[in-house]
């Protein structure tokens, strides 16, 4: 076998579960990977913090400077911009394997650090940081690479699934489920990013730039929350064959200027209006679903998990899995492709229809 040391940043929710996971089937995962893989420590910014956790205190340092330089590799669960940028540089500069769950950080500056990882033949993976357990990253930079994607319509936030599915079914106030989602662990540290679409938009930047193959910058994505949603709009929508559900709607638009080719994208999150009979509408609670629709393979949907800390950390040990196997087999990595450049054009959405 191989050895592989693994640094582990940030242990929140999620990377507490991946270091326990890590832990507990560590052996099963080195057969997977072949290479055996070392939890060499956990970087953590308070050694003291109070945490819910029985993993092993030795592991935790505050030395992430020294963590990252003998890893090969790095998974990065800090969370927000800074310091997770300044660390995910350092550890492709000096020559980790990154894994990330870090959906901020890659919808607004994947091009700067996917181009870093490329210029040193590392690899950035990231299921984790688009709609948590559920498998969408890969299929849609690899399954469907050989496809045209024309639209994807997500549900690809927890909390807000979570607190409109509540409203609908038993007509519970607003604030009294978003309390309710943040004691569940669903919501972000601070829940506007959920309530007010930025965590949602961040995911759509991040799947139509692999859908369409460009890189959608996240100021172009139009953004609605769901704070101006009341119970009596849930009720109207009910008796109408209609459920309220915050989409991230990404679409190719044909026929537009000025791009070259006359494609223009729109990726939008906003409150829709699904007919209840559509697939979409029976997503409850916490779960996410991503409702792909591609010119070949027709239509297909991604259901499972969206938030929470042990659901999303399997993402990320698969991701952990694939770096240790790529190191393994020598191979180089592929960036990602941003080589289509289209537009972005501007849609504004009340709640509509999707
Ligand atoms: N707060 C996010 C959600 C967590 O509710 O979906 C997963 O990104």
């Amino acid at each position: 076998y191989r050895h592989l040391r693994v640094a582990l940043l940030g242990a929140g929710a999620v990377g507490s579960q991946v270091a326990a996971l890590l832990l507990k089937h560590g052996e099963e995962l080195a057969d997977r990977a072949g290479a055996s893989l070392e939890l060499a420590g956990i970087a953590v910014r308070d050694l003291d913090a109070p945490r819910d956790t029985d993993l092993p205190r030795e592991l935790f340092t505050t030395d992430a400077d020294s963590l990252i330089v003998g890893a090969d590799i790095v998974i990065e669960l800090m969370g927000g911009i800074e310091p997770a940028r300044t660390r995910v540089l350092q550890a492709i500069n000096s020559g980790a394997d990154v894994v990330t769950a870090n959906k901020a950080l890659l919808a607004t500056h994947g091009p700067e650090i996917f181009d870093a990882a490329d210029q040193v033949g590392a690899q950035v993976y990231y299921e984790a940081a688009a709609a948590g357990a559920i498998p969408i990253i890969r299929p849609l930079r690899d399954s469907l690479a050989g496809d045209r994607v024309q639209r994807i319509m997500g549900i690809v936030n927890g909390t807000t699934n979570y607190i409109l599915d509540r409203m609908d079914t038993e007509g519970a106030d607003f604030a009294d489920v978003l309390a309710q989602a943040q004691a569940l662990g669903y919501a972000e540290a601070d829940p506007t990013a959920d309530v007010e679409g930025y965590d949602a938009a961040q995911k759509a930047a991040i799947l139509a730039s692999l859908a369409f193959h460009t890189a959608v910058p996240l100021e172009s994505v139009h953004r609605e929350g769901i704070t101006e949603i009341t119970t009596s709009m849930m009720d109207a929508a009910r008796h109408a064959g209609y459920v309220i559900k915050l989409l991230a709607v990404c679409e190719r638009l044909t026929g537009h200027e000025p791009s070259a080719s006359g494609e223009a994208i729109s990726v939008r999150v906003y409150p829709a209006l699904v007919p209840r009979t559509h697939p979409l509408a029976s997503v409850h609670g916490a779960n996410n679903a991503v409702f792909v629709e591609a010119e070949a393979a027709g239509s297909l949907m991604f259901y499972g998990a969206g938030a929470g800390g042990v659901q999303t950390a399997s993402a990320v040990l698969g991701d952990v899995v694939s770096a240790a196997r790529r190191h393994v087999a020598g191979g180089v990595g592929v960036g990602e492709s941003t080589r289509a450049n289209l537009p972005v054009l501007e849609i504004g959405h009340a709640v509509t229809r999707y």
